[in-house]
């Protein structure tokens, strides 16, 4: 399959996307950081059945991680990229430089409070800030009418609806599902850096997960839950757990017992990797 074409600045963005528009095509968008699989893949689909022309963008944005994050490590592979990307019939690829999405002078952050507040914020303070900005200038560069997002990165998703609702941005944000590997692990480009020891361990978050909306379902106190999701992951050969937490689906807000849609959201450390996952409840 032909290659999609590769844009790299925001003027050459505007003129194919802007080309689309004028043939009254529907625009859908996949931001991504690159290092691709099956669960970026999924997402194309997703807006493929949602959208006329779909445009993903591959850029590892330095605003979202600290200094002491795998930012130089994080694997750039956009050949392969571009490949996988030919397979699900692409129409556009725009891969701008830390340059061109943050020149000289930049000085804007934007700081979403609600969903963002807790979870990843307490060991990542830096994070959303990061993705809320970098996601607000990859959908304002594009002006998408829809773009897809995974539920991999649920707290993230959430907070992303809450910056276009609150910015009037004229796009609609849908979820879509957590692709899984053949044990459960959900599908993630940091997986790359998993040993075969700490992959087997990883495997395990999944069934934690899945042990624990058990739990909720058949009505024991949150609370506990929680506490034996965290020391299930422990048990299981993670070395340290930031976080099993079960939470409002929509708000991210605490709940004391199910009795409205929840999420269970888990983060945990193996070896020098850290994996996130999460649950409907
Ligand atoms: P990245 O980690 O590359 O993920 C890009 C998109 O793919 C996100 O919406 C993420 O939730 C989704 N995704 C990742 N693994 C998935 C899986 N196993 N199943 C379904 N979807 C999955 O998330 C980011 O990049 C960045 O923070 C970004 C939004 C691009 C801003 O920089």
């Amino acid at each position: 399959m032909k290659t999609p074409e590769i844009v790299h600045s925001i003027a050459n963005l505007h003129a194919r996307v802007g080309a689309w528009r004028k043939n009254g095509a529907r625009v859908g968008m996949v931001p991504t950081m690159g290092a691709l699989h099956e669960g970026h893949l999924s997402l194309v689909r997703e807006t493929q059945s949602r959208a006329d022309k779909v445009v993903a963008s591959i850029f590892v944005n330095p605003a979202q991680f600290a200094p002491h994050e795998d930012f130089d490590r994080y694997p750039r592979t956009l050949e392969t990229d571009a490949e996988k990307l030919a397979g699900v019939g692409l129409d556009l690829i725009f891969a701008p430089s830390v340059a061109e999405m943050y020149p000289a002078g930049f000085a804007t952050k934007i700081d979403v409070g609600g969903p963002s507040l807790g979870l990843e914020t307490d060991f990542r303070p830096h994070f959303f800030g990061g993705v809320a900005t970098v996601v607000t200038k990859l959908l304002t560069a594009t002006l998408p009418d829809v773009a897809v997002f995974g539920e991999k990165d649920y707290q993230q998703l959430m907070v992303i609806k809450r910056l276009t609702v609150d910015l009037n941005l004229p796009v609609e944000i849908v979820g879509a599902p957590i692709i899984r590997e053949a044990d459960g692990l959900a599908m993630s480009s940091r997986n790359a850096y998993l040993k075969p020891d700490e992959r087997a361990v990883a495997g395990r978050m999944n069934v934690v997960l899945n042990d624990a909306v058990a739990r909720l379902k058949h009505g024991d106190a949150v609370d506990q839950v929680e506490a034996f999701g965290k020391s299930d992951l422990l048990e299981a050969g993670f070395n340290s757990v930031d976080y099993v937490a079960v939470r409002d689906a929509a708000t991210l807000e605490r709940i004391a017992r199910l009795d409205r849609p929840a999420r269970i959201l888990a983060a945990a450390k193996i070896g020098g990797t850290r994996l996130i996952d999460n649950m409907a409840a």
